[in-house]
């Protein structure tokens, strides 16, 4: 439903949006992950249509988005950063307006304004003027516009900042019921956002892509994924340690923090380490007060890999 090839965007001598690639089907909710400055609202701007690329290609739906453009706009409903509206507009008259720009009228009209209404929950706003919404409701009249004519594809940019928890919650929720049956594209800076409504993400960093995958998939790649921490009563490292350098799937053990009566340590797989050592603690009786595979933070993944290299230096 999307296709973007070879993506590029210069201002000046600034190279925002550095030739990325990358596609989304229906059914997949795509969050684009970056820090600030990244290049994600430049990116979304151009497969919008509301920039023009300096070089590659965009396609919605099959349709180019400079050569076609009125073609792939009318499949596309766009949120922009910061939720842009006519401010003196009532709610129910900025959507009846959008509703219009959209070629909805009559009846086809009302229907789609009532099922907006409900989803984005306007009910109660909905004859107050945009100027005087919250942050959380003028957030929601603006998704509300963005899907008024129940586009085939949405590019959402950050659509839950400035929400507050509950509303947060309830617009991811949203994001994901919709992105069964459509092409969704949103950015954020929250990890936790990624988890909890994408089926995929990408991190761009510095205009480039460094990362595409699943959340599960990019959580393996977190340093320390993968790495066993146990923590033994009764029993110190230096009793320990010989028997760890029996084991053929351990790449490398570290002490974490050792007590009068209790050894905290980490171990660095090299295959399938764990049923190597859970037969090692049965036959030495170890006293396991606690033993964890780590998963893997997004949160860290996401620091290796937009940290500049100095920083990460710094970190490690
Ligand atoms: N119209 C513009 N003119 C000049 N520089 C811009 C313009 N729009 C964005 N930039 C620059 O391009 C880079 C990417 O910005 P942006 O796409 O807004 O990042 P993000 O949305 O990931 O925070 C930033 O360095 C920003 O300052
Ligand atoms: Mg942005």
């Amino acid at each position: 439903m999307i296709t973007v090839e070879k993506l590029t965007k210069s201002f000046g001598p600034k190279l925002a949006v550095d030739n990325i690639s990358f596609s989304v089907a229906k059914g997949e909710v795509l969050g684009f992950l970056g820090p600030n400055g990244a290049g994600k609202s430049t990116s979304m701007r151009m497969i919008t249509g509301f920039l023009s690329p300096s070089a590659g290609k965009v396609s919605v739906c099959g349709f180019d988005v400079v050569e076609q453009g009125l073609q792939s706009r009318s499949r596309l409903g766009y949120l922009p950063e910061n939720a842009p509206m006519y401010s003196d507009m009532s709610v129910f008259g900025f959507l009846s307006f959008c509703a219009e720009l959209r070629g909805l009228f009559g009846s086809t009209k009302a229907r789609a304004i009532d099922r907006v209404v409900q989803l984005c929950s306007l009910q109660p706003v909905l004859f107050q003027s945009v100027d005087t919404l919250s942050k959380g409701y003028r957030h929601r009249t603006c998704l509300a516009q963005a899907i008024i004519h129940d586009p085939e594809v949405l590019i959402l940019d950050e659509p839950t900042d400035g929400l507050d928890p509950n509303q947060k919650h309830e617009v991811r929720t949203l994001i994901r019921e919709m992105g069964r049956e459509k092409a969704i594209i949103f950015s954020t800076h929250i990890l936790e956002e990624v988890e909890a409504a994408c089926t995929r993400a990408i991190i761009i960093d510095r205009g480039k892509i460094v990362a595409n995958g699943t959340p599960a998939e990019l959580k393996c790649r977190a340093p320390l994924a993968g790495t066993i921490v146990v923590s033994l009563s009764g029993i110190g490292w230096q009793s320990v340690q010989p028997d760890l350098s029996t084991l053929s799937f351990l790449d490398k053990s570290e002490l974490i923090s050792e007590s009068d009566s209790k050894t905290m340590f980490r171990l660095q797989p090299k295959g399938d380490l764990l049923p190597e050592v859970l037969t090692l603690a049965q036959k030495r009786k170890w006293r396991i007060d606690h033993l964890n595979v780590e998963e893997g933070r997004l949160d860290d993944v996401f620091r290796a890999i937009t940290l500049p290299e100095t920083e990460k230096a710094s970190v490690e």
